[in-house]
Parts: structure tokens; C-alpha cells; sequence
């Protein structure tokens, strides 16, 4: 079953002289792992906010085709039962933080619901174990890393039981250790709790090694939809990109103009044991 389904979806933000996306048609199936990429102004933001709903019950503006969620049409959906179908971290996520302590946090958006006690303390407990944030209950929000911030963020979104997780550049601020460790649990909570994830990012080589799905806009059009190999080669085959395709797909791509198919390397390992292979057997030739 598709979880998300979009189609013919144009948007133009009040008072905007042009639109922000245009005919953006595309499907995630439930237990995708989606990155979506394209350059600053492609309309990514834009995207995860239509998907949300935020876009366009917060923003107005004009909106034309229509974003299906787990069978629920956002615009005619009220914003508190499109988050309990579809949780979205900011890229700003500190600014989705708006109490004192860790478990007050995640119980905001329950105690707005009406979600009474023992449910939700459960849900809390729940939403922290899932990111790793077990024990941190009593803690004071503003005394947390930002990368403990940024689980904090998706905790409270996770406490309403989405279906379907969306940050938004959920790496900018982050150190590259950081970045990694965030993956990995992306990639826990698509594999060990069945969320589709749908992940705005510009380091295609983060989301590579997890990602079932790319997606790349342009000019608030989706260029491509795709494998990851899909896109990739796409981007390969169109100079504007060649700057932001991962090192090793640059590599890849470079190979493969002189030599047949390089296999798809997803991690530098992997690309590293296939290059010492190749070389290998190459030497094998030479001394037989
Ligand atoms: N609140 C807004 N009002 C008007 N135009 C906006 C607003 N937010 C974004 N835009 C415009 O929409 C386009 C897509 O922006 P955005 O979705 O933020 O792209 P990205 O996240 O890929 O950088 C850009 O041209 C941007 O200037
Ligand atoms: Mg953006």
C-alpha cells in the first residue's frame, strides 16, 4: 500500500508571484526510506510541509491537486488527525521545543490531545526508548546537546504513533558523527518500527547507504524519482549536479566511462573491497 500519495500538486505561497511547487506528482510506499534532495529554492521545505498538512492549513496560499496519507486527504483533514497519521521535524528543530524538561516535552502535544494517565506516560516511555533518550526524563531541555535535542524533536513527534516521519534537513546543524548516528536511527525506526521516512537532504552520501527511495526536485518540479542508483546517474549525466553527487559516485560515474559497470556501492567499504577485487584479479591476469 502507498502511505503517501501526491499527485498534480502545485502551491503558491500568499503573496508569492510564482509557485513554489509544480505538478509534483510521486508515491512512498508504506516502510519507504525516501530522501529527497535538489538545490536551496527547489521547494523540499515546501514538500515536507504539504506532506504534514502544514502546507497549506498553516500557510493558505493556493494549492491545487491533492497529498493522500495513509488514505487521508490533508486538505480535507483537520491538522490534529494529519499529526497523529504524519509526525514532521523542522529543520529548526529547536524551535519546535517549547517546555522545561525532557518527559514535559513529549507530553505536550499528548496533553493537548486529551491523552489521559497511565496512556501517556506509556506513550512517553515509549517515544523516548525509541530514540534512545531512556533515563532522561528529568532533565532540563535547554542543558541537552543538539544532537540529543534534535531526538528530542522526533520523540514528540513519535509520541502520537505516526505512520510517517518527515525532517527536514535533519542534518545541518550536526557534526558528521552526529549525522551518522542520526541515520542510524532513522534506519532503526524504518526497519524495527515500520515508519516510513521521508528525509530532506543535501549529503546524498548520509541517506545512501539506508535510502530505498530519491527524489530529486527542480525549480519546484520533481526532476526524478527513482532508485538511489536512478538518480544518482541522473544527476551524473547533468553537470549542475556533479558537485553534489557523493565522492564515490563521482568515482563511479568516472570508472564506468572507461571500464563496464562498477556495482552499486552503497558504503566506502563496500566500494573499497570491490576495488581491491577488481585490482586483484587484474594482477591474477598479469601473472597467468
Ligand atoms: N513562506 C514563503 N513565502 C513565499 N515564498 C516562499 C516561502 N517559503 C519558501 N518560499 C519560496 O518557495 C521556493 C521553495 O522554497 P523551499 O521549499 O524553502 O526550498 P528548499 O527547502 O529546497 O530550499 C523558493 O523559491 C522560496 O523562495
Ligand atoms: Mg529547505
Amino acid at each position: 500500500m502507498s502511505e503517501v500519495v501526491i499527485s498534480g500538486l502545485s502551491y503558491t505561497y500568499p503573496k508569492a508571484a510564482r509557485p513554489s511547487l509544480q505538478q509534483v506528482s510521486l508515491k512512498l510506499e508504506n516502510g519507504a526510506f525516501a530522501a529527497l534532495t535538489g538545490f536551496n529554492g527547489s521547494g523540499k521545505t515546501t514538500l515536507c510541509l504539504a506532506i504534514a498538512g502544514a502546507v497549506p492549513h498553516y500557510f493558505g496560499g493556493a494549492m491545487a491537486g491533492q497529498v493522500v496519507i495513509g488514505g487521508f486527504k490533508t486538505a480535507e483533514t483537520g491538522i490534529c488527525e494529519l499529526a497523529d497519521i504524519v509526525g514532521l521535524v523542522m529543520q529548526d528543530y529547536e524551535s519546535q521545543l517549547v517546555t522545561l524538561t525532557v518527559e514535559e516535552e513529549v507530553a505536550f502535544g499528548l496533553e493537548n490531545r486529551g491523552v489521559e494517565r497511565p496512556e501517556l506516560t506509556r506513550r512517553v516511555q515509549e517515544a523516548l526508548a525509541m530514540v534512545g533518550l531512556s533515563g532522561k526524563e528529568r532533565q532540563q531541555t535547554a542543558a541537552l546537546s543538539g544532537g540529543q535535542k534534535q531526538r528530542l524533536a522526533i520523540a514528540s513527534v513519535l509520541a502520537a504513533k505516526p505512520k510517517i516521519l518527515v525532517l527536514d534537513e535533519p542534518t545541518s546543524a550536526l557534526d558528521p558523527e552526529g549525522a551518522a548516528e542520526l541515520y542510524e536511527l532513522l534506519y532503526r525506526l524504518n526497519q524495527e518500527h515500520g515508519l516510513t521516512i521521508l528525509v530532506a537532504e543535501h549529503d546524498l552520501s548520509l541517506a545512501l547507504p539506508y535510502a530505498s527511495q530519491f527524489i530529486l526536485l527542480a525549480d519546484g518540479r520533481v526532476a526524478v524519482d527513482g532508485t538511489p542508483a536512478d538518480v544518482l546517474r541522473y544527476m551524473g549525466a547533468n553537470r549542475q549536479y556533479a558537485c553534489s553527487l557523493p565522492p564515490l559516485w563521482q568515482l563511479k560515474l568516472g570508472l564506468e566511462t572507461h571500464f563496464s559497470c562498477f556495482g552499486d556501492w552503497k558504503t566506502d567499504e563496500e566500494a573499497s573491497e570491490e576495488l581491491s577485487r577488481r585490482l586483484d584479479s587484474r594482477e591474477d591476469g598479469k601473472s597467468a
